[in-house]
């Protein structure tokens, strides 16, 4: 997959809609950071694998490697639409130093979870094509592609996890995994709502009319959050695998209407 950033893209290129367009910016601008961060966290932890999960973690770097440089080109597009991301950028690094001061372990566990919120809002991404709706093609494919990818690869993150803390008990364990996605949670949200009002403000859309925007878009029409919520919750029972939801037919199914268009530009 290869993004063509010399495409004309109108400013609000999802639909027209600002505030759609401004959480998946948002979102975008924190991609780079945060898989780099992905990546270390779990390559702390790589050395005594065993060789199939070994094997996951290496296609696991490449394709985080390969979201990172195409969201890059994104971002480019982002910014020649007009917008001032590199505060976007900086915030989104500050909010990453909080998770990158913690230990190795709450690290991986941080990344665990954020694996899981990627894998769950690929999930909805994919699964209803009204998200993407009034996209150009290059970038509803942009985002096919790298949702697929996230799906392919959403167990490997966990599975390290659960490699590197073989030795505790499962009570113990699935206290880590708890309090990992509640504070994950509450910092990917707190940094999700503050990069995507920083770009909102940029449209002239602020104060209380932004706030709601926002909170109607993730809990209303259409309700990422709402939608993922199912998935979101599975995540605290204990005995809970990412691939215990088997959305494999999801991403066959995504891979042919990426189509044509999407293998070209793999190929070229
Ligand atoms: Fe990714
Ligand atoms: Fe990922």
């Amino acid at each position: 997959m290869h993004l063509d950033t010399e495409a004309q893209t109108p400013r609000w290129w999802l639909g027209g809609d600002p505030v759609a367009t401004a959480v998946l910016n948002a979102l975008s601008l924190t991609f780079p950071e945060g898989e780099r961060f992905f990546i270390q966290s779990i390559k702390r932890y790589a050395k005594d694998l065993p060789a199939d999960l070994a094997a996951d973690v290496r296609a696991f770097t490449q394709q985080e490697g390969a979201h990172t440089r195409e969201h890059i080109a994104f971002n480019q597009i982002t910014a020649r639409s007009g917008y001032e991301t590199e505060a976007v950028e900086a915030y989104a690094g500050r909010r990453l130093d909080i998770a990158r001061a913690r230990p190795p372990l709450a690290q991986l566990a941080a990344t665990m979870a954020l694996e899981h919120f990627t894998a769950a809002f690929a999930h909805c991404l994919l699964a209803d094509r009204k998200f993407l709706a009034g996209a150009p093609e290059g970038l509803a494919n942009l985002w096919r592609w790298h949702s697929i990818e996230e799906i392919e690869h959403k167990g490997v993150a966990y599975d390290v996890f659960m490699h590197a803390t073989r030795k505790m008990s499962p009570w113990r364990r699935w206290g880590i995994r708890r309090w990992a996605m509640i504070l994950t949670t509450v910092l990917f949200t707190r940094t999700l709502r503050e990069t995507s009002l920083m770009l909102l403000q940029q449209d002239g859309i602020t104060g209380l009319s932004a706030s709601w925007a926002l909170f109607r878009f993730l809990w209303l029409r259409p309700g990422l959050y709402r939608r993922m919520l199912g998935d979101y919750l599975a995540f605290y029972r204990p005995g809970f695998h990412p691939w215990q939801v088997d959305d494999r037919a999801l991403i066959v199914q995504a891979e042919m209407t990426l189509g044509a268009d999407g293998l070209q530009s793999e190929a070229a």
